[in-house]
């Protein structure tokens, strides 16, 4: 991929005689943080003017001069050439400027850092070719002399690998699926969302959720779920379903799991740990890294699926919505979880960021391929700490609002809303899960469900609390408060 880092006054000037015709530390630091063991790329003039070199990192200078040989970079002699064969790696090269090479790579960059000087300078040197027209903003830091900009290229959407990267509503394409919400966060709010989507839940069902390590603080509660289930015609008979953990901890057998869920509380119904007897494959059809995905046995004994989640956030996945509840807790502990987790021959854990999301999205799409149209989702966007009910009482503490109960067939749909709800927050509420989610590039959960045809990134969100009109997620999150915890 290419992108660009520049600086620019208010009449796009960025050089004078050779240099900077600004000295802002700020705007150095910022350089030095986004550039620091990347590739950048930069003309010999702007090279041989730096005013010291720049270490650790791997520069490649753009030069006519077939003689030229700068000590510590690479040089390129053809940078058309250089640009077509890098614009579609993963690896990113950042353009670094003058103005001759912004000109030539503007048009290959998909990705840009960008420091907006306040104040015009006298310059000899400009960046004509950005248009504003062209970016979205995803980050924006005001600093005294100049604003700070992340921005991506328009068009450059949902199919995009970048999982730190937050598409905005405005740049998702393809149909719109119905997602319901209350503010009601309670059992008879979630029976209300349930029971908007419930139609195909039926024969022998199953639930899907997480129970929950030994007193963890923020499951769903099981008395909520009892009370569900008693209230619910199609719920009335179902089994819980979980599968044991591939962390040693106290789900790691069947024994002790089935301790563990006495201790939550799990005790009013049957609860089928679908692994305790062995797996079976169910195949991932359309996969990049799976054909197939280790699940429990007992998993295809059930004619249907509530995926009931605790919306939160998730040392690894970044979050953890329905996404993360069926495709981590339908695989089995031992094969099907490892198989997410870790790479042959590597640790345990050494799957990470966009690899991991598309791999936990493809175990997904086993189960849900295989349900059908006979599985559905809510999703309870309480108690959301930025770690999972897996880390039990060593979760950190909660600092996001609490904000409702969401519903929806399409699982796509859901979690993306869920997102876009947390992101519509203001900066002090949604600061610490938004940090999480996108530091561990959890986004790409999001892109690789539409890319791999599960469901819409677009939805029409209806309000249950409101005589089911339509409402944007900026409503929908308008009065949130503070959180403060409730114990049941
Ligand atoms: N504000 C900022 O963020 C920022 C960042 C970087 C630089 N700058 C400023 O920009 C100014 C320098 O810009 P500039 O345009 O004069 O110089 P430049 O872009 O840094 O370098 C131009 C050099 O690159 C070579 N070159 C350009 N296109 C090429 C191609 N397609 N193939 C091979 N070689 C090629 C040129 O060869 P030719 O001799 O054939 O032209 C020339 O030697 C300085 O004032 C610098 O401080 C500002």
């Amino acid at each position: 991929m290419i992108s660009f880092s520049v600086a620019f006054d208010p009449n796009k000037g960025i050089g004078i005689k050779g240099a900077l015709p600004w000295h802002l530390k700020d705007e150095l630091k910022i350089f030095k943080a986004n550039t620091l063991y990347k590739n950048i790329l930069m003309g010999q003039t702007t090279y041989d003017g730096l005013p010291r070199k720049l270490v650790d990192r791997y520069i490649t200078v753009v030069s006519i001069d077939p003689e030229y040989k700068p000590e510590d970079a690479e040089v390129t002699h053809d940078l058309i050439a250089f640009l077509k064969e890098h614009e579609n790696d993963e690896t990113e090269y950042i353009v670094c400027g003058g103005a001759s090479i912004y000109r030539q790579a503007y048009p290959y960059a998909k990705k840009a850092y960008i420091s907006f000087v306040k104040e015009a300078y006298e310059v000899d040197t400009h960046f004509d070719a950005y248009d504003e027209d062209d970016w979205i903003v995803t980050k924006e830091v005001d600093y005294p002399d100049f604003v700070y900009r992340e921005l991506k290229r328009k068009g450059t959407e949902m199919t995009r690998k970048d999982g730190n990267i937050y598409v905005p509503f405005e740049e998702r394409t393809g149909n719109e699926s119905i997602v319901y919400f209350t503010r009601d966060i309670s059992p008879e709010g979630i029976r209300k969302a349930y029971e908007k989507v419930n139609e195909h839940i039926t024969g022998k069902v199953a639930i899907k959720l997480h129970t929950g390590e030994k007193n963890g603080p923020n499951f769903i509660p099981a008395k909520w779920v009892k009370q569900l289930m008693e209230t619910s015609e199609s719920l009335k008979d179902a089994t819980i379903i979980e599968t044991n953990t591939y962390y040693e901890g106290d789900r790691y057998t069947t024994e002790q799991h089935r301790e563990t869920l006495e201790v939550n509380g799990w005790n009013f119904c049957k609860v089928d740990i679908t692994d305790e007897e062995g797996t079976v494959d169910l195949p991932v059809k359309g996969g990049n890294w799976f054909d197939h995905m280790t699940v429990g046995s007992h998993l295809p004994n059930y004619d249907s699926m509530l995926t009931l989640t605790h919306f939160k956030g998730h040392a690894m996945g970044g979050f953890g919505g329905s996404n993360k509840n069926i495709g981590i807790g339908c695989a089995d502990g031992r094969i099907g979880k490892g198989m997410i987790h870790a790479r042959k021959g590597e640790g345990q854990w050494s799957v990470t960021e966009e690899e991991l999301m598309e791999k936990i999205t493809e175990s997904t799409k086993a189960t849900i391929d295989h349900f059908g149209k006979n599985v559905t989702y809510v999703n309870v966007m309480r108690n959301m700490s930025v770690s999972c009910d897996c880390e039990g009482v060593a979760a950190a503490p909660v600092v996001t609002p609490n904000v409702g109960v969401l519903a929806s067939t399409d699982i796509c749909a859901i979690d993306t809303a869920c997102v876009d709800l947390v992101n519509a927050m203001t900066e002090e509420q949604h600061h610490d899960l938004w940090e999480r989610m996108q530091s561990r590039h959890g986004f790409r959960q999001l892109t690789y469900m539409k890319e791999m045809g599960m469901g819409n990134s677009r939805y029409i969100l209806i309000d249950l609390d409101n005589d089911e009109a339509r409402l944007t997620p900026k409503e929908a999150v308008k009065d949130v408060k503070p959180f403060k915890r409730v114990e049941f």
